[in-house]
């Protein structure tokens, strides 16, 4: 058997854990979302996420260890997110893999939680070839750079305000779908048509993004108009956010002539975007790495697979939890 890394993902509101071997082959995994308990509040509740991530993590580890008949002396490493992250989500995570590491005498690296979404194109059969535009477009962040290599990174822009993922979600609450928003948003963007005209926050300037305009645009028109069709509005809002990553990822394209572009995050699920995507990459004729749909949001498996460079870089294990750790540390 190969050898398998432990990836364990706590920053926000899932408890996943995975076992991923060099190649990205995941011998298993096992996500516990907590939607349930924070959409009553419309948004994730930190305290409440920590406690779910308690009661969830060591029988969540059992059983992807049982799924995959592992022992714990047959693993090379663990691989657990420190940042960017709640502290208190991050924390669970953090002390259950310090615990492990001293139980079961193998290493424990703290991992970027943005790495693991930069790897998890190289989930299964994926593979990302450099120099790249990325785009990294999730709940937590919204960002554009160009790495020449796996990492060597040069930040173009990121959000300065909402991220493309908390305004999915916002748009969502506004129209009164249930969480998580992304997956409501994209459905109904399908069934309507984008007849009315969003804005486009900053289409035209740099690589920066500003999404909390376009919240309070879709928030007014529903105030104007509460019997509204759904479906329209959503439509209209996934055409603006199109256009604008679109402009964003062009203008990165013609400046860094890159070999590919690579779009990771939880928003990179939305069919419209990997479409939109696609179109994109053949126009400038370079390839498009995107995760596996269902790797797209937070997961272990990502984790596990980046922590693979860790090792291979010689980087020192630390498990400092880092809330708001950058791209561009380990
Ligand atoms: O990467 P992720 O799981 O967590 C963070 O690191 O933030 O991203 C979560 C975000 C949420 O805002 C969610 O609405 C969005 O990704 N998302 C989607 C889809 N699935 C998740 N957005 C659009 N379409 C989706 N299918
Ligand atoms: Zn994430």
């Amino acid at each position: 058997m190969s050898e398998l890394i432990l990836g364990i993902e706590t920053s926000c509101d899932d408890t996943s854990i995975a076992l991923v071997d060099r190649q990205g082959q995941i011998a298993a995994i096992k996500t516990v979302s907590q939607f349930e308990i924070h959409d009553a509040f419309g948004g994730v509740y930190p305290e409440l996420a920590s406690r779910a991530h308690l009661h969830a993590i060591l029988p969540t580890i059992e059983d992807v260890m049982k799924d995959a008949r592992i022992r714990p002396q047959d693993l090379k490493a663990i691989g657990v997110t420190r940042g960017p992250g709640l502290i208190g989500s991050l924390l669970v995570g953090l002390s259950t893999a310090q615990a492990l590491s001293m139980g079961w005498n193998i290493p424990a690296y703290g991992i970027n939680h943005l790495r693991g979404h930069l790897r998890s194109v190289e989930l299964e059969e994926g593979k990302a070839e450099f120099p790249a535009v990325i785009m990294l477009v999730s709940g937590g962040h919204s960002l554009i750079a160009e790495m020449k290599n796996e990492w060597d990174y040069r930040l173009l822009g990121t959000t300065r305000d909402d991220s493309v993922g908390e305004c999915y979600d916002k748009v969502a609450r506004t129209l009164g779908f249930p969480m998580p928003g992304g997956p409501a948003i994209d459905k109904a963007a399908m069934r309507g048509t984008a007849r009315i005209r969003l804005p486009r926050p900053m289409i035209k300037e740099g690589y920066e993004f500003s999404f909390s305009g376009l919240k309070s645009a879709v928030a007014r028109h529903i105030e104007k108009e509460p019997d509204q069709n759904k479906d329209d509005m959503a439509a209209a809002f996934v055409a603006s956010c199109m256009d604008v990553l679109s402009a964003k990822a062009r203008r990165a394209i013609e400046e860094c002539q890159p070999k590919s572009l690579i779009i990771v995050g939880g928003v990179s699920a939305s069919p419209q975007l990997r479409e939109t995507m696609q179109k994109i990459a053949q126009e400038y004729k370079i390839n498009l790495s995107l995760p596996p749909i269902k790797w797209a949001t937070d997961n272990g498996a990502m984790i596990a697979m980046a922590t693979w460079d860790y090792i291979d870089r010689g980087i020192q294990p630390s498990l400092e939890p880092i809330p708001n750790l950058h791209l561009s540390t380990p």
